[in-house]
């Protein structure tokens, strides 16, 4: 009987020893500060015992790791490039590019998404039979389509937030923010308003809705139809409703952190997580700049964009205090 019992307890804690759970990342966006935020996520997961499948544009800077395995969407940097045009970095400056457009915006970001779910790798993982997970988290970049991956896999989803928590993304966990002390993330105001900007923020999230709810879900919802709905049929399962899909989200991590935002309600599913990107060991700055950090009358500012590859460095002085004047306005 003791021996019985004895081996009873063994069993029992051996079967709640094995909590690693596999786990799909979606970090497709082909820009090296998202990458980042992919990366430091995989390498927590996998330092967590996690077996990790991970969709991104940076298979060749991944470390061999016997619970990880890569989807390379490389194509998509390759898209990205030739968009160059879209997103030149001059043209942004000049302001002949809005990025405050929203539209513009979601063409951008849907059409990545569509060439991530119809990537040829990512297809043949959606196809295989073999595959299953435990949980997939998402980066969101403004449009729900990576939820879809939920029906092929048929298991709970979290989604990924890499800024501060805004309405477009809380409206998919529970309902959108005020407008009367946050911010939209493209307007990136900064409370307390002045009554017409309150009235602009008003305007920018009833718009928003509104696309939300018919322009861009027609767009998203012909995207699920082509890339996803094929193989639910192919697999025998079940075809969700887009609109039930893309508000089923489990949990919301957010790349922020409320001793360095603006402290606002959140609903319990979103979970601050910000900060988990910096190494444990940092650094030190090399002595030049620390010099120059620590003996700036003026304060120091930080900012940080990414400028894609191969583009030239400022040309001229004129365009270096441009952009200086630009960081200076701006905050
Ligand atoms: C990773 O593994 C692959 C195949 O097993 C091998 O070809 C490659 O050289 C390895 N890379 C590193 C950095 O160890
Ligand atoms: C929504 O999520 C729950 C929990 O993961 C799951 O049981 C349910 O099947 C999901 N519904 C759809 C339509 O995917």
């Amino acid at each position: 009987m003791e021996n019985l019992r004895c081996l009873l307890f063994c069993v029992v804690i051996s079967l709640s020893s094995c909590d690693a759970y596999k786990i799909l990342a979606v970090f497709p966006m082909p820009s090296p500060s998202h990458g980042i935020l992919g990366d430091n996520m995989v390498k927590h997961l996998l330092n967590a015992g996690h077996e990790v499948t991970y969709v991104t544009p940076y298979v060749q800077k991944q470390k061999n790791h016997t619970h990880l395995h890569l989807v390379d969407v490389n194509d998509i940097e390759i898209f990205f490039k030739a968009a160059g045009d879209m997103l030149d970095f001059k043209q942004i400056l000049a302001g002949t590019v809005d990025l405050h457009d929203i539209k513009f915006m979601f063409q951008l970001l849907s059409t990545i998404a569509d060439m991530t779910l119809g990537n040829p790798n990512v297809q043949r993982m959606m196809r295989d039979p073999q595959e299953k997970f435990d949980v997939i988290i998402l980066e969101y970049m403004f449009h729900d389509l990576f939820s879809t991956f939920s029906a092929v896999f048929q298991c709970p989803y979290i989604w990924f937030s890499t800024i501060e928590p805004h309405w477009t993304i809380m409206n998919l966990v529970s309902g959108p923010m005020n407008p009367a002390y946050t911010t939209d993330y493209l307007q990136a105001q900064i409370p307390p308003f002045t009554f017409m900007g309150r009235v602009r923020e008003l305007w920018t999230q009833i718009k928003g809705l509104y696309y939300h709810k018919f322009d861009f879900h027609d767009v998203e919802e012909a995207i699920y139809q082509k890339q996803v709905v094929p193989i639910l049929k192919e697999q025998g399962k079940p075809v969700p409703d887009y609109n039930v899909l893309k508000y089923n989200a489990s949990l919301l991590l957010g790349n922020s952190q409320v001793a360095m935002g603006n402290a606002v309600p959140l609903p319990p599913s979103y979970k601050h997580i910000g900060g988990y990107h910096i190494d444990e060991e940092v650094k030190p700055l090399p002595d030049s700049l620390n010099r120059d950090i620590i003996y700036a009358i003026e304060g120091v500012f930080h900012t940080a964009y990414s400028i894609p590859d191969g583009y030239p460095e400022a040309e001229s002085k004129e365009e270096d205090n441009f952009l200086i004047k630009i960081c200076l306005t701006d905050r």
